[in-house]
């Protein structure tokens, strides 16, 4: 059985004091629920702060990047110990990173290395651009960006988010059966590449204009473990649906 996942990314929002305010609003309700993996990856600023706060709280902490290097002279970058001792997941290769910092696949999976390496949990974003989509090569896209995700990885439990660009922040959801479908064929690439057993045990979620409307068409879906969730994870009433509405959906009966 794989445990649903729901992560919020709430990507460049939020001050320190304006991130402590929502997890105070959101973590009690958040604690009542059980059935699913709740994850907040805020700003690396915000984090410590967040760390103290969810103390014993079933809410995990994720970062939004990582440098792969352990430390030296990279200004400006965090590392995988630095994160290690403020949170548990961390976020990679979102397409945001891919087009506007130039992330390619290499980088990405270094990251993914050393994450790993650290004792970080990644969940590493891969999708097809509009473009893409229209050409027909979102198989072949997705195919190559996991290129160099090794079986050890999996083993060690990465999970992976499916998130077409050209459903991210537009309001344009992937129809239930779309994302299924593509994230059946991420599943089934994996089971040629690394057989079985990772095959069944890896959690892949959805990402792209994710509500508290649409996540039951998502959850509903036998290949789809979860949500990647931008804009409406800033949302209390939202995100709690989100996660509240996947418990319940996910159930075993
Ligand atoms: P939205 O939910 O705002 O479309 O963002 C999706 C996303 O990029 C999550 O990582």
């Amino acid at each position: 059985m794989r445990i649903p996942m729901i992560a919020g990314n709430w990507k460049m929002n939020t001050t320190v004091a304006e991130a402590v305010a929502l997890v105070k609003e959101m973590r009690p309700e958040l604690d009542r629920i059980d059935n699913v993996d709740k994850v907040i990856c805020p700003p690396f600023v915000s984090l410590a702060a967040l760390r103290e706060l969810l103390e014993g709280s079933s809410v995990k902490l994720g970062a939004q990047n990582l440098y792969f290097e352990e430390k030296g002279a990279y200004t400006g970058e965090i590392s995988p110990l630095m994160l290690a001792e403020l949170c548990q997941l961390v976020i990679i290769g979102h397409s945001e990173r891919r087009q506007y910092f130039n992330e390619t696949v290499e980088l990405a999976d270094k990251k993914v290395q050393a994450a790993l390496k650290a004792g970080l949990k990644p969940i590493l974003c891969i999708g097809e651009t509009p473009r893409e989509n229209d050409a027909g090569k979102t198989e072949e896209v997705l195919t190559r960006q996991l290129s160099l995700t090794s079986k050890q990885a999996y083993h060690t439990g990465l999970v992976l988010a499916y998130e077409p660009i050209w459903a991210i922040g537009t309001g344009k959801a992937a129809t239930g059966q779309q994302a299924n479908q593509t994230i059946g064929f991420i599943r089934r690439h994996i089971l040629k590449q690394y057989g079985k057993e990772i095959a069944q045990s890896v959690r892949i979620l959805y990402g792209g204009s994710v509500t508290a409307d649409n996540i039951a068409e998502f959850i509903k879906q036998p290949e789809i473990d979860g949500a990647l969730v931008g804009g409406a994870s800033l949302k209390t009433s939202q995100f709690l649906g989100i996660v509240k509405q996947t418990s319940e959906i996910k159930r075993v009966k």
